[in-house]
């Protein structure tokens, strides 16, 4: 008996022991990028009846079971702490910077939202963050690969080089563990999402995920009166599907933000991000950055449920990001 609950707790389950999960429905989704039962775990309800194509109230059920068969829910204190001690941190390169994160950086089983006006250092810290994920954990880095997601074009091989020669890393080594995608529109931005879970099946160890910009594509295409609420639906789901990838994966999401000038607010600091509410629910930390006196940079989290809203200052250096000009 005992010995059948032991291997009970060995077994890895699959998506085919959920109930009401069958083969077409597991096809629709690994298209998805969706494998194991964590994915479903995480997944509403809704989420998981549309990508599925099955009704809400089995979808429900197998998320129940999912979530049974992964002991989700409860943890007692000592599972709890192991759980946190997977996260990993990933150093800004400014340790200002890192304090303001809660004090080692950008964190994993997260997403790392970056919002601010052009030249405000957004892209800047998604190429130094993909540098210095490939440092070792005792460097500040979490060991692991990047992935660039870029819809602007602004990925920099030379910038990248730089920044790695700055940290006495192979510059090469360190441009090869980038996987840098161009996205040429919301939906190829969508897709190349659901890549990533295969590629860490195949064992690439990806830390970090860079969306560089997250909402240019979607605030371009929804341009429309009417289309608001369209724009928001399919950017509401393509966060949750990076917060289940960081969760699920253990990586560190950072995404950047372009600010749109308010009207309302022509003096002070337009500091009305694309998308709204939505984006800002589902990051879990949220930096607004502006130039600040003599070239430096000044960062400010916003509204973080653990953190207070603090401001600080760092630089943009030849060296990357640093807390001195
Ligand atoms: P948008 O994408 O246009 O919205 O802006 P962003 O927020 O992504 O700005 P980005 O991170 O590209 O910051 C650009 C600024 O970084 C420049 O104005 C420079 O001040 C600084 N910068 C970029 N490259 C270098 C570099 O090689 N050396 C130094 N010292 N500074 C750099
Ligand atoms: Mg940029």
């Amino acid at each position: 008996m005992s010995e059948k609950k032991e291997k009970d707790e060995e077994k890895e389950y699959k998506l085919s022991d959920l109930p009401g999960i069958g083969p077409s429905s597991i096809a629709k989704l690994e298209a998805a990028g969706i494998y194991d039962l964590m994915g479903i775990a995480v997944m509403t309800p809704s989420d998981l009846s549309e990508l599925a194509g099955i009704g809400e109230a089995v979808a429900r059920k197998a998320i129940q079971a999912s979530r049974k068969m992964m002991k989700l829910g409860f943890f007692d204190g000592l599972e709890f702490a192991k759980k946190r001690e997977e996260v990993n941190f990933i150093t800004t390169g400014s340790e200002n910077l890192n304090s303001l994160l809660g004090g080692k950086g950008v964190e994993t089983k997260a997403m790392t939202e970056a919002f601010g006006a052009y030249g405000s250092g957004k892209t800047q810290l998604g190429l130094q963050l993909s540098v210095n994920v490939q440092l070792p954990v005792e460097k500040g880095g979490a060991n692991g690969k990047a992935v660039y997601i870029d819809t602007e074009g602004t990925f920099r091989p030379e910038r990248i080089r730089q920044l790695a020669d700055a940290l006495g890393l192979n510059s090469e080594k360190v441009l090869k563990n980038i996987f840098v995608a161009r996205a040429f529109n919301s939906d190829h931005q969508i897709l190349l999402i659901d890549k990533i879970g295969e590629m860490i099946k195949n064992g690439e160890p990806i830390k970090l995920v860079v969306v560089d910009s997250l909402t240019a594509h979607f605030r371009a295409e929804f341009t429309g009166r009417g289309q608001l609420a369209d724009r928001q639906q399919k950017l509401n789901r393509y966060l949750h599907t990076l917060m289940r990838l960081a969760e699920q994966y253990n990586l560190a999401v950072y995404v950047t933000n372009q600010v749109m000038a308010n009207p309302a607010m022509m003096f002070g600091d337009p500091t009305t991000a694309v998308g709204g509410n939505i984006v800002g629910h589902a990051s879990t930390y949220r930096l607004y950055l502006r130039r600040g006196k003599k070239d430096s940079r000044v960062a400010k989290m916003i509204d973080s449920p653990n953190l207070p809203e603090n401001e600080t200052i760092f630089y943009i250096t030849a060296n990357g990001l640093r807390d001195e000009a």
